[in-house]
């Protein structure tokens, strides 16, 4: 399982990649707004800046909402850097979008996927990665896990090499029932991460080690 973090914040960022778990980056507009990131020219420097951070996949996203202007938009994303995957949402011309760089040899991450239906259009467009927000749907009384479920039965019964990169992940437990799903990939914030360290029986074994160790020294 490949982690992500879901966030525009260069300290986060940094310190995911010091624990030597991380494989890559997703943004979106709101994160890159919640950073204060403004401007197109600061906003396609903060992606190279990530880039330089991390050795995977930097998702970029897309502001764009017709055909036209999602490929325009998306080759000069693509052309950042190597590691940007170009986001592209779930609309009728994103599909299309989806399509178009499947043939040109961009990589894309479908985003603001919310059922089976739009994983399955996702696949058929050659997305790279598909995004289905599991959070969102937790916030709406709807079983988001069960989604990844889904997907997952549905890609494996065609064999689609489409990713599924389960986001809007809120906490730990996400992370591992997304894992005992079979989600290839899982973008969260950092605090989702850090989460799997934490046992309070580590903290107590560990302080007893320490305790008899010195009894001894
Ligand atoms: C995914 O790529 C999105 O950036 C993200 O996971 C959305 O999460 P949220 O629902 O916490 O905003």
């Amino acid at each position: 399982m490949k982690f992500f973090i879901d966030t525009a914040n260069l300290d986060q960022i940094r310190e995911a990649q010091a624990l030597g778990v991380l494989d890559g980056v997703t943004t979106n507009p709101s994160l890159m707004a919640k950073e204060g990131i403004t401007g197109r020219n600061n906003i396609l420097k903060h992606y190279v800046d990530i880039c330089t951070i991390v050795d995977g996949d930097v998702s970029a996203e897309v502001i764009a909402t017709t055909f036209d202007e999602i490929i325009k938009e998306g080759q000069e994303l693509s052309e950042l850097h190597e590691q940007i995957v170009v986001k592209v949402p779930m609309i009728k011309d994103g599909v299309k979008a989806l399509k178009y760089f499947y043939d040109t040899g961009i990589r894309t991450n479908c985003t603001l996927v919310f059922s089976a239906g739009q994983a399955l259009l996702a696949a058929k467009a050659g997305a790279t990665y598909v995004s289905p927000f599991i959070g969102r749907l937790d916030d709406i009384s709807t079983d988001g896990l069960n989604l990844i479920a889904e997907i997952r039965h549905i890609y494996d019964n065609y064999g689609f090499e489409t990713q599924i990169l389960a986001a809007s992940i809120r906490h730990t437990m996400h992370v591992i029932d997304c894992a005992k799903l079979g989600a290839d990939v899982m973008t969260g914030p950092l605090s989702s991460i850090e989460g799997l360290l934490k046992h309070p029986l580590t903290d107590i074994g560990l302080e007893k080690f320490l305790a008899d160790y010195k009894k001894g020294n």
